[in-house]
């Protein structure tokens, strides 16, 4: 029998991978996914823990959901999972008894036998929490169609600890993928249509298994055949070694755009975060990066206010910015996140403070991102179409940097490279035409 589930995603690409793979899990106990909860028989809300007053977020969307589907009548199974559920399981049992079952990011692939639980015991409260390293990538089942541009997950959790970061706690500790299992699922997803394969990971380039780092597993999936483009998302700047510079240098299937958050640019502040570089390794970092690929486009992410922070602290990362060249950032007020070390530091900046460095660092960042995409207008590029446009004749596709690009195309066109010029930027997206083959 043919049952509906609703997931409702929040957070990183890690999750959004995820809710995928929990759909490939409920799918032989007939589940199919429907856009909206109301015509649902399950709901998942797979949740986020990364920054400000998550779980508050959770119980309002809880609240909204009740009045919601009472107002339509249904009591689907109600489940949430996720970081959220992870790091407060019990008290989102204990304050929101509508929910039928509460599981984490190592847990969904007991899916099935969860919910069939959560059935038996209507109103009582499932929880599975266990965060033991029994590999849940061996009991997943193989993974479906997702498309021209498809994750893979490699390598999950994380041993850092950077002071202000939940994710040691909520993913656990790190676990790498073997090269073949990584390797098996690239075909099958090639085979499916892939074209475009993002390599995911908290912690993604302290990837290793049998011998091989990330520089030598991206150079063996780009030889799957049907793969044109690879990405990997999120690095760390103490992970990135010979061998992955290299790869930028001379695997042309590598895109050349990277996310490589430095946080902050002060190297008081970025001893407290223990992140284990200073401003000039990256400074340095970088420079080797783009020695190797000269049109490699960098983009970070920024915490203000992190405890601590002077405003010559907060200078330096606005200074760093400008000698780094970033073409884009995401940028954040520092969060206590409960249980991290940054959250006990008795050094914390004001409210107010935060805001305001934030706005002069989305200010800066902004104009930032508008030239660099004014830049494009008027080059070639291959665009991978990957979604339908918003109007019909179109399609949208991404450039090789990541960015979305909508050209008049025909259908046929879907899934597959095609070059475009580059006639016009908006804020976030770019405008083009094909290019005559
Ligand atoms: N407060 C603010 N921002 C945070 N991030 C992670 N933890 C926190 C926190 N406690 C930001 C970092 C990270 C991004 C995913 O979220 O910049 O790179
Ligand atoms: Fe959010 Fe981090 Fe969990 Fe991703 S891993 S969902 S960013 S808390």
């Amino acid at each position: 029998m043919t049952k509906k589930l609703h997931i409702k995603t929040y957070g990183c690409q890690m999750n959004a991978y995820d809710s995928a793979r929990m759909q490939d899990v409920l799918a032989p106990l007939g589940y199919v996914p429907v856009d909206t909860p109301d015509e649902a028989d399950m709901v998942i809300l797979n949740t986020c823990h990364i920054r400000e007053k998550a779980a508050e977020k959770v119980f309002s969307e809880l609240g909204r959901l009740k009045k919601r589907l009472k107002l339509g009548g249904r009591t689907p199974i109600l489940a949430v999972g996720g970081c959220v559920a992870q790091a407060e399981g019990d008290e989102i049992l204990r304050r929101a008894p509508q929910v039928d079952l509460v599981f984490g990011p190592q847990s969904y692939h007991r899916l099935p036998e969860l919910v069939a639980r959560a059935e038996r015991q209507r109103g009582q409260g499932v929880l599975d929490i266990d965060i033991s390293p029994e590999p849940k990538f061996d009991h997943l089942p193989e993974t479906g169609a997702r498309g021209p541009s498809a994750f893979i997950a490699i390598q999950e959790g994380c041993d850092r600890f950077c002071t202000y970061c939940v994710v040691p706690y909520t993913r656990g500790a790190e676990f790498c993928r073997p090269a073949a299992a990584i390797l098996d699922e690239a075909r099958h997803l090639a085979a499916s249509g892939t074209r475009e394969l993002t390599l995911l990971g908290q912690n993604v380039n302290a990837w290793q298994s049998d011998g091989l780092g990330l520089g030598g597993l991206i150079r063996k999936i780009a030889a799957v055949p049907g793969i044109e483009r690879l990405r990997y998302t999120t690095s760390h700047p103490a992970h990135v070694d010979e061998a992955l510079i290299a790869a930028h240098a001379d695997e042309p299937k590598l895109m050349p755009y990277l996310h490589l958050p430095v946080q902050a640019g002060s190297d008081r502040i970025l001893k407290a975060m223990n992140r284990g570089h200073d401003a000039d390794d990256y400074r340095l970092l970088a420079h080797r990066l783009k020695a190797a690929r000269p049109d490699l486009a960098l983009s970070s992410d920024f915490i203000v206010g992190f405890p601590g922070e002077t405003e010559a602290d907060f200078r330096a990362t606005l200074d760093l910015i400008d000698e780094v060249g970033f073409v884009l950032a995401y940028s954040f007020k520092f969060s206590p996140r409960p249980g991290t070390g940054a959250a006990a530091m008795d050094n914390q900046v004001p409210e107010e403070v935060k805001a305001e460095r934030l706005a002069r660092l989305q200010g800066k960042l902004e104009a930032i991102q508008q030239g660099w995409y004014a830049r494009m207008v008027g080059h070639e590029m291959p665009v991978l179409f990957d979604r339908p446009g918003r109007h019909s004749g179109q399609l949208l596709g991404r450039s090789p940097f990541m960015q979305p690009v909508h050209v008049p195309a025909p259908a046929r066109l879907m899934g597959d490279l095609a070059l475009v010029r580059i006639t016009e930027c908006h804020a976030n997206s770019l405008a083009g035409t094909l290019v005559a083959a």
